[in-house]
């Protein structure tokens, strides 16, 4: 089949790779529909996140038509319209249990990767690093879904494609930013980043009752669309700086809770590839959240680190009294609230797929969104180009 694949540091390439087939009696064969980029596929194109091999399989984000099934599994048949969620989690150990699916301690099948880097496993990812399983992703024509009772979910008869994929990763991930944050009534809340994230972020916030939600960020275009879209306040922080603006519009007090959408910065030349270095992550964002969040309040990261940051603030989150929290998305727990907010036309972000082209048109895709030109803010691929 075809497939979209890494070959090296900023290269990609639609290649020839073996079909899927069923491996384990939980899993299903899912014909994609549709797949979509994401700014963690920045990280591991640019050669940032570590152990990418060549060859390897991208796209996380993905809706698509079960076309096998294993013997074991329960909830899907062929024929089932399903997204899938990015994080590959067995549902039966006791993180899954605790409703932490990306502590999965059984869905990476390279724990000693995984235990070098963070001393412990989390579960692993579609079309992600060796570090996450190796698993290959889903820009591909067809896709090996583990655990599919667990990760892949039935999409409504009412939910366009368009909507449904950003259940797969991106709506999750904007939720669990929010309930980290334990956003409520009344709170300001300011957003680093406005990518699909950051604004599905900004989204939950608003959800959940936030009196005010600031969205952070460079990108003229993206900023605008978010003040539209979902009626936040903004703040281009290459022009004014962040974190004095954010107090001088919150009293002087700074924001309730902060969320960090941003990620590892790009890659410095010489810092490409390899394994995980001491001090080589750039905080992005991190740092300005945590020195414009109120006294006592919470900084969120969901943004992607791959190991260790110098220059950390640690000094302020202790005598500030702040509370830092991360993580990467649990969709086993979100996804069917999020489809449901979707089904009930609270959650609309297909606004954020600006742009859609065939497999074949990969590499350009990807050159948009790193670029963010032409209002890019996510591109969707379609195997069969419609
Ligand atoms: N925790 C999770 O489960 C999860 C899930 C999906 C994505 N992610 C991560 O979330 C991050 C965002 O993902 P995305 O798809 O929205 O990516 P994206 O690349 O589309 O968006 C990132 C945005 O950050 C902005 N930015 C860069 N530097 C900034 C700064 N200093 N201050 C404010 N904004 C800045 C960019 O202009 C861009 O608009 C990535 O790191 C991605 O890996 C995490
Ligand atoms: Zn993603
Ligand atoms: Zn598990």
């Amino acid at each position: 089949m075809k497939a979209l694949c890494w070959q090296g540091p900023d290269r990609v390439a639609v290649e020839r790779v073996p079909d899927p087939r069923i491996v384990n009696a939980q899993d299903v064969i899912v014909r994609v529909r549709q797949s979509m980029t994401c700014g963690s596929d920045l990280h591991l194109i640019s050669g940032r996140f570590p152990d990418m091999q060549p060859g390897d399989v991208l796209g996380h984000e993905f809706v698509g038509e079960v076309v096998e099934v294993g013997s074991e599994v329960r909830r899907h048949a062929v024929g089932d319209r399903v997204v899938v969620c990015s994080v590959v989690a067995c549902g039966r150990c006791w993180y899954c249990r605790q409703g932490l699916p990306s502590c999965c301690d059984n869905g990476n099948t390279n724990p000693e990767i995984a235990e070098l880097a963070w001393s412990a496993v989390p579960a692993g990812c579609f079309g992600h690093s060796h570090a996450l399983g190796g698993f290959a992703g889903s820009h591909a024509e067809y896709v090996r879904v583990p655990y599919a009772d667990h990760g892949a979910f039935r999409v409504p008869d009412e939910l366009s494609d368009d909507r449904a994929v950003f259940a797969s990763d991106a709506a999750p991930a904007g939720w669990l930013g929010a309930e980290l944050g334990d956003v409520r009534p009344g709170d300001v809340v300011a957003i680093w980043g406005c990518g699909a994230v950051g604004q599905l972020a900004a989204r939950a916030a608003v959800l959940r009752g936030a009196d005010r939600v600031i969205c952070v960020d460079l990108v003229e275009d993206r900023l605008a669309l978010a003040e539209r879209e979902i009626g936040v306040e903004t703040l281009h922080c290459a022009r004014v700086d962040a974190g004095a603006e954010l107090r001088e519009r919150t009293g002087g007090r700074g924001a309730d809770v902060c969320v960090e959408a941003v990620g590892m910065a790009p890659p410095r030349a010489g810092t490409r590839g390899g394994r995980l270095r001491h001090g080589a992550d750039e905080p992005g964002g991190v740092r300005e959240a945590v020195h414009a969040c109120r006294k006592g309040g919470t900084v969120v990261v969901l943004g992607v680190f791959a190991g260790y940051v110098d220059g950390f603030p640690l000094g302020a989150v202790l005598h500030k009294g702040l509370t830092v929290r991360g993580a990467r998305q649990h969709g086993q727990r979100h996804i069917p609230e999020v489809l449901d907010r979707m089904r009930r036309d609270e959650l609309r972000p297909e606004y954020l797929a600006t742009h859609r082209f065939s497999l074949d048109d990969g590499p350009r895709g990807y050159d948009l969104f790193r670029d963010r030109t032409e209002g890019c803010v996510r591109v969707v691929f379609t195997p069969d180009g419609r």
